[in-house]
């Protein structure tokens, strides 16, 4: 075989004379009546080969049976392209190989799509012939991204004494708030393992171990309804750190992201990353994970809406609730009545609005007004405060929500971003880093009558809210903080409760009776009682991150193997049914199978006449 000397995107004019060996995939191959031109790729790049009928025959006769993704391997002589004849957007197209020895090594059925026009099939048959969609050099690109990101942490992270240590991945149900993946087990029928959702426990085991600083690049599995940016099996890279408070954790990990920003895409991320609260970011962008790449905030206008004669806001504002909109620049020319009326109405109603009212902002003698079929409701000087108080030009359009304070920021939170996307109020090649802060510990939950952790329960009140716990649960600050950029989260983390009674504190708090907290966290609330340092922790999303780096907003396109919506892998038609024997060693017995059984009893019963 020819073994190879240099890779498809190596070559350049500088390489003329050389002589060298290449592999890879026929991209194409063209005969221009005597010389025969392939285009060969490896995931280093392509390279174009030229063979000459008379100079090397036995080749060219060769690559006439050669057709596109056949494996080849090939040497010949770099030689320059002729003049005029040089492709600019490829790396190697200055040079080409003249070919003199072709081996092939292997033959290829036919694609089901064109390598260089997959994008135009659909994800179905890529998913499903994955090996041919990964050698795509979008995909290649995306695989070493998240090859360079990981190097990147491991180093870092390394440097600065963090140990990499594995955790199980057969354990027992960790409570972040999804549904279990389960696994029978077969030494002791009837129980079950549960996967991961995260290594969250263990790593504080770890710490109550002694082992001071932990990473991992982890698996987690959260068997939950697959998103854009979710799958029920993704990666984090997981921390905790000992005798920490959350400003050691934050800054460890602003330095890394930016590291990975910079390392990856050459962008100088500033650090330290600026802060918002919790508060700040429901108040002004409606949610949690703001999009910092425009303005465009949300006002709340309750108090002017209360004086008006519109019953909607009025009544809305009496039963509780709040008015809040935003102000679209220039919306009021770029959307006509009909694109309010239809679309970002039913936008806004399915993300639960009950009704979107709208105004145009005008300028009248030099004062700003609103108009609209509803500006009847309000006097001239409610509807010029409305106008200041969103900054409203001549122009714009001011689109208002009433409902309770979740519901709106429900609403207008999509909102803002599909008129920001809409008006190209951004660049999108920018990033904008955030941290949230100061979130909540609990929120209260009205259909159960009881209250959830906001982000898991073993995080710690802030010092200062710990007597609250008895008297004012609601009202607690939590040690926790998220990173986000560019409205998504890609990381989320804590300080944590380390004594073990303000842990059973707040397993009260959450209904969690002390007999549940024994059967599921007895082995944690055990090894809080022996010596747990102080410690807190993070885990960024990676399989986000890589989503960010590499521009696209599909989680599948930045995993190797990924599953669709509905949890499959078309690849490998996972899951499956498996062989009777294989349950019956489990112990299991599928709804199927019972049915199955039952009709054969069935059958099986005397007929009687
Ligand atoms: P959390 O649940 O916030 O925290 O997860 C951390 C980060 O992981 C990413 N992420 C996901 N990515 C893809 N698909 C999913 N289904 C998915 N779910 C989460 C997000 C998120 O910010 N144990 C805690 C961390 C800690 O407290 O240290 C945890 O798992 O980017």
């Amino acid at each position: 075989m020819l073994k190879r000397t240099v890779n498809c995107g190596q070559l350049r004019l500088v390489d003329k004379d050389k002589r060298v060996i290449l592999a890879g995939w026929v991209r194409s191959s063209r005969d221009h009546g005597g010389l025969i031109f392939f285009d060969l790729r490896d995931r280093e790049g392509i390279t174009q080969l030229v063979f000459n009928p008379e100079k090397f025959p036995d080749a060219h006769k060769l690559a006439q049976t050669v057709r596109s993704e056949w494996v080849v391997a090939i040497e010949g002589v770099v030689e320059p392209r002729g003049e005029g004849l040089e492709n600019p957007k490829l790396a190697t197209g200055q040079i080409e190989v003249a070919v003199e020895k072709l081996e092939i090594l292997n033959t290829a059925k036919t694609p089901p799509f064109e390598i260089d026009t997959a994008e135009k099939t659909g994800e179905e048959v890529r998913l499903q012939y994955r090996y041919i969609d990964l050698r795509r050099p979008a995909m290649q690109e995306k695989l070493k991204v998240r090859h360079r990101v990981t190097k990147i942490a491991r180093d870092y992270l390394d440097s600065l004494g963090f140990w990499e240590i594995e955790t199980p991945m057969l354990g027992k149900s960790t409570p972040e708030g999804a549904r279990d993946f389960l696994v029978p087990s077969r030494l002791v029928p009837g129980t079950f393992y549960a996967l991961p959702q995260s290594p969250q426990l263990f790593k504080q085991i770890l710490m109550v171990s002694g082992t001071d600083k932990y990473f991992q690049i982890v698996r987690c599995f959260r068997d939950e309804d697959p998103r854009a940016d979710r799958q029920a099996e993704f990666t984090q890279i997981d921390v905790e750190m000992s005798f920490v408070e959350a400003d050691d954790v934050i800054k460890v990990h602003e330095v890394l992201v930016a590291k990975i920003f910079n390392e990856v895409l050459g962008l100088n991320i500033k650090t330290p990353i600026r802060r918002m609260t919790y508060k700040e970011a429901q108040d002004d962008y409606g949610i949690d994970r703001p999009d910092l790449r425009f303005d465009m905030k949300l006002k709340d206008v309750s108090d002017i809406a209360s004086k008006s004669t519109f019953k909607v806001f009025t009544s809305a504002i009496q039963s509780g609730g709040i008015v809040k909109g935003l102000c679209a620049p220039g919306g009021g020319n770029k959307y006509s009545r009909n694109d309010v009326e239809k679309t970002l109405t039913s936008f806004a109603a399915d993300y639960g609005a009950k009704g979107l009212a709208w105004f145009k902002a005008k300028n009248e003698n030099g004062k700003m007004t609103l108009v609209s079929n509803l500006s009847k409701f309000f006097s001239p000087e409610q509807l010029e405060e409305m106008a200041n108080r969103f900054g409203a030009k001549d122009g714009d359009l001011v689109l208002l929500v009433a409902a309770d304070e979740k519901g709106v920021n429900k609403a207008l939170a999509p909102l803002r971003c599909k008129i920001a996307k809409e008006l190209k109020l951004y660049d999108e090649s920018k990033f904008e880093f955030v941290w949230i802060v100061d979130f909540p510990l609990f929120e209260w939950n009205a259909d159960e009558k009881r209250y959830d952790s906001m982000h898991h329960p073993f995080t710690a009140p802030i010092p200062a809210d710990i007597p609250k716990l008895e008297t004012d649960p609601g009202h607690i600050i939590a040690q926790a903080y998220d990173i986000v950029v560019n409205g998504s989260e890609i990381g989320g983390g804590s300080v944590r409760i380390h004594r073990p009674e303000m842990q059973a504190k707040v397993f009260d708090l959450l209904n969690i009776t002390r007999e549940q907290a024994q059967l599921r966290f007895g082995f944690f609330l055990r090894a809080l009682e022996h010596g747990a340092p102080p410690h807190g922790g993070i885990a960024l999303g990676l399989d986000r991150m890589i989503m960010l780096l590499t521009g696209t907003d599909n989680i599948r396109d930045v995993i190797a193997f990924p599953k669709t919506q509905r949890g499959q892998c078309l690849l490998t038609d996972a899951p499956s049914e498996v062989e009777q024997k294989q349950l019956d060693e489990l112990n299991l017995r599928t709804q199927k199978h019972s049915h199955e059984l039952a009709d054969k009893a069935e059958e099986q019963k005397p007929k009687h006449s």
